[in-house]
């Protein structure tokens, strides 16, 4: 069985939606195996940039096949409006395009509970897509799935439920007006003409085509920084991104997993709130930001920016077993005369020996930097990575070497010509 594994290795935007696009050559099927349309995976070709959220960036390849796994939280008006847009680009997508009978549904209601969390005081930030909500339904064992869809009765039975007790959250907890259950019974009734075609029992799909000898890429959202359990909790999504989720979030084995890649961008960057300890608020950061165009694919919110943080890098490296590093965004970096990254973190003066995970320490962190020589040159052009300048070698072995891993993709620009393998 040759399943690779591919994830972001900061919190999210490393610029997976690209790298999946090109491995996506040499594989059979990509299954995405958690979030929702939460996620914002861009990919240019041939002059056409398509901002994806819910299916995978293989769909740009015409024979490859494109799962939306269990672990996944599906919109269905997001997933509708994305095929519709890319038929209107004239890419083919019936057919080849499978949802997992067991993914879980959106729910307007979902909506509506992410967007009251965050108007009040403690907010994460999210990306308003209903996310949290609809995996608090998940694990309360109340959420509607993609099957339900088949059976209208229960369909019925299940929204129903859920809105009763939904409006008495929204009119008691939140003084919130309710939600008309007629209406949202009535849209979901008409999802199952629209989505019949491509629901099926993925995992059983997948471990087949596996045996088969298919080649299968599982591709995460988001980033492990990300992660509800590995992550920066509370400011994580409600998923599972770190490489373990691919087998949850899709059915099949651990054993199954031949590869295991991080994407990781020459400098850090994180979206909403929480911890960031190499961010830098002015300056450096509003220049990573513009050369950079770091702005949500999905939101469209500015990043925040800061130097490459090796410390959080090497606790994602140990906690999702990555084997290779898919580095992206490296001619970012091209004007600094001197480029820093973080070693190590100190708390109350004293340097920690591992990530921590509790809120306070980490936002009490202060990053310890190691400085490089810039290369002031521009790589965007670099067809080999003898063609990389000298301290831009440096930096991606420097990197290297303090992660103990391989950087076997260099990405020095957003096309696919753009790509240095190594
Ligand atoms: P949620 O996933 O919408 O609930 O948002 C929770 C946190 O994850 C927020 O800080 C979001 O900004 C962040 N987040 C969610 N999806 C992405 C993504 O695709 N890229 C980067 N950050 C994300």
């Amino acid at each position: 069985m040759s399943m690779k594994v591919i994830l972001g290795a900061q919190w999210g935007d490393e610029g997976k939606g690209k790298i999946v696009d090109l491995l996506s050559a040499d594989v059979d099927i990509v299954a995405r195996y958690q979030g929702g349309a939460n996620a914002g995976h861009t990919v240019v070709v041939d002059g056409k940039t398509y901002v994806l959220h819910l299916i995978p960036s293989g769909i740009l390849h015409p024979n490859v096949v494109c799962v939306i796994g269990n672990g996944v939280v599906l919109d269905p008006q997001a997933f509708l409006d994305e095929v519709a847009f890319l038929e209107s680009h004239g890419i083919n997508v019936r057919g080849r395009i499978l949802i997992s009978h067991n993914a879980h549904l959106i729910m307007p209601y979902h909506k509506l509970i992410d967007s009251l969390n965050e108007q009040g005081t403690s907010k994460i930030g999210t990306t308003g897509r209903g996310i949290g909500p609809a995996y608090i339904d998940k694990f309360a064992r109340v959420g509607v799935k993609i099957v339900d869809l088949l059976h209208s009765d229960i369909l019925v039975k299940k929204i129903k439920a859920n809105i009763e007790d939904k409006n008495r959250l929204l009119s008691k907890i939140y003084n919130s007006s309710t939600i008309n259950v007629d209406e949202i019974v009535d849209s979901y009734l008409h999802y199952d003409e629209q989505l019949d075609e491509f629901i099926k029992d993925t995992s059983l799909y997948l471990n087949q085509e596996l045996k088969a000898g298919k080649k299968v890429l599982a591709e995460g959202a988001q980033g492990a920084m990300l992660d509800v359990d590995f992550g920066t909790y509370p400011y994580v999504t409600s998923s599972n991104p770190t490489s373990g989720g691919a087998c949850t979030g899709l059915g099949v084995p651990p054993t199954a997993i031949d590869s295991i890649i991080g994407v990781s961008k020459a400098y850090t960057t994180r979206v909403g709130n929480g911890p960031f300890p190499t961010e830098i608020k002015e300056g450096i950061g509003d220049q990573l930001r513009k050369i950079g165009g770091e702005y949500g694919a999905t939101t469209g919110r500015p990043r925040r920016c800061g130097w490459l943080d090796l410390f959080s890098l090497k606790y994602s490296v140990m906690v999702n077993g990555i084997q290779e590093i898919a580095l992206t965004k490296l001619d970012v970096l091209d004007g600094f005369d001197t480029v820093k990254v973080c070693v190590g973190y100190k708390y109350q003066d004293k340097p920690l020996k591992s990530f921590p995970l509790d809120l306070c320490t980490i936002e009490d962190t202060e990053p310890v930097y190691e400085s490089l020589p810039g290369w002031k040159s521009e790589i965007a052009n670099a067809k080999s990575y003898d063609d990389l300048p000298h301290g831009c070698r440096s930096y991606v072995e420097f990197m290297e070497k303090y992660l103990a891993v391989h950087v076997r993709i260099v990405s020095v620009g957003a096309t696919r010509e753009q790509t240095i393998a190594r």
